[in-house]
């Protein structure tokens, strides 16, 4: 079971991916949490060059290709084989993150973006996506002492605000993107996501 989490700039995607990973393991689940970009030897070096060098003047078209060779590798190395052993992969940000922040937010072709998006996912398309919906204010204000801050946090509101709205429609279009409000207590958007994977799913209906 591969279920992905998705959302702008501080919407709990980790903090509720650990809690659920929490919950999962109590009832006998073996779990394993990943995230993009930024998994195994090829993935550090990308999400250097991507997010960590502030001098580096990447271009948009550069920027997508560095997002999807990151996820070709990590789909390849880690996401397959672990639910090949039968594990259920949580994973923060997936192919949904390349067409919101790269199709969207850069305003690349979204055509291009989709194939591009599609394609680094060598076929795997994630079970269930949990989208935290949050305001673009929240994030700003959430993020705005997070240590290691990156060059994509920096983007501006419009920025920001192109990427949520680009989720909402992602939502809107397919049956696999749950939407669930972020912006509430840590415990509350818990049990939401609770509810949500164990009325969809009868593998959770346990939790
Ligand atoms: P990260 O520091 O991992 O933070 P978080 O996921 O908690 O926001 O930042 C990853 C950044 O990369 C984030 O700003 C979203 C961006 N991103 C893309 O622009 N495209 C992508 O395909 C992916 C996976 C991430």
């Amino acid at each position: 079971m591969f279920v992905t989490f998705e959302g702008i700039e501080g919407s709990g995607k980790s903090t509720q991916i650990k809690i659920l990973k929490t919950a999962l393991e109590k009832i006998h689940f073996d779990v394993e949490i990943t995230r993009e970009p930024g998994w195994g030897a090829v993935g550090e070096l990308i999400r250097k060059i991507i997010l960590d060098i502030p001098d580096l003047d990447l271009d948009p078209f550069s920027e997508i290709s560095l997002f999807c060779a990151d996820r070709a590798q990590h789909v390849k190395e880690l996401i397959k084989p672990m639910l090949n052993k039968g594990k259920i992969v949580l994973c923060d940000r997936y192919f949904d993150s390349t067409l919101a922040y790269q199709g969207y937010g850069r305003s690349l072709d979204i055509e291009l973006v989709k194939k591009m998006a599609t394609a680094s996912t060598l076929g795997l398309i994630p079970n269930v996506t949990i989208l935290l919906d949050i305001s673009v204010n929240t994030a700003l204000s959430r993020i705005v002492e997070r240590p290691g801050r990156n060059k994509i946090d920096d983007e501006s509101f419009d920025f920001h605000s192109r990427v949520k709205n680009a989720y909402l429609g992602i939502a809107k279009d397919s049956p696999r993107v749950h939407i669930i409000n972020g912006e509430d207590e840590e415990a509350e958007v818990h049990d939401k996501i609770k509810r949500c994977l164990s009325t969809n799913f009868s593998i959770f209906s346990r939790l």
